[in-house]
């Protein structure tokens, strides 16, 4: 899959792990930065992620701030885009199976770089279960 990756300052170091972990499970990584530890906006971030993934110029979107809560909110601004915010594995699956979300948000200075790596390898390959759960997403997606 192709994964539009992004953070601002307080996510810039996972996510430039995250990048690495995506890249060893065979997927394709656009970072559209931050690219160093610079105070940036979290909403301009969230923006070109949202905008690579309306353009079909990317599959997923993974966003990290310093709580995932900034993100999330910037992001949820169409209704091609589901993002969740997780902080778990099980949160991380059930994004997947019953949301069928399309960006994962993340909290740097929430969860731990170990937790935070199991939560993407989850999320990546859990699969939307669909049925009753597409009749509800469609109410507020499309
Ligand atoms: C930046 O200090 C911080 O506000 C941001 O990373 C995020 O947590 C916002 O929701």
């Amino acid at each position: 899959m192709n994964v539009v990756v992004g953070a601002d300052h307080g996510g810039f170091e996972l996510k430039e792990h995250l990048i690495v972990v995506l890249s060893e499970l065979g997927h394709e990584v656009t970072d559209v930065g931050c690219y160093s530890l610079d105070s940036v906006d979290y909403p301009d971030i969230a923006g070109k992620v949202r905008e690579k993934i309306l353009a079909g110029n990317g599959d997923r979107g993974i966003l990290i701030c310093g709580t995932g809560i900034g993100m999330s909110i910037a992001v949820n601004r169409s209704l091609e885009i589901r993002a969740a915010l997780c902080h778990d594995e099980y949160t991380a699956r059930m994004s997947r199976e019953h949301n069928n979300a399309n960006v994962l948000c993340l909290g740097a200075r929430v969860t731990g770089l170990g937790v935070a790596e199991e939560i993407v390898r989850v999320w990546m390959e859990t699969e939307f279960e669909g049925g009753r759960h597409q009749r509800r997403i469609a109410k507020y997606s499309r």
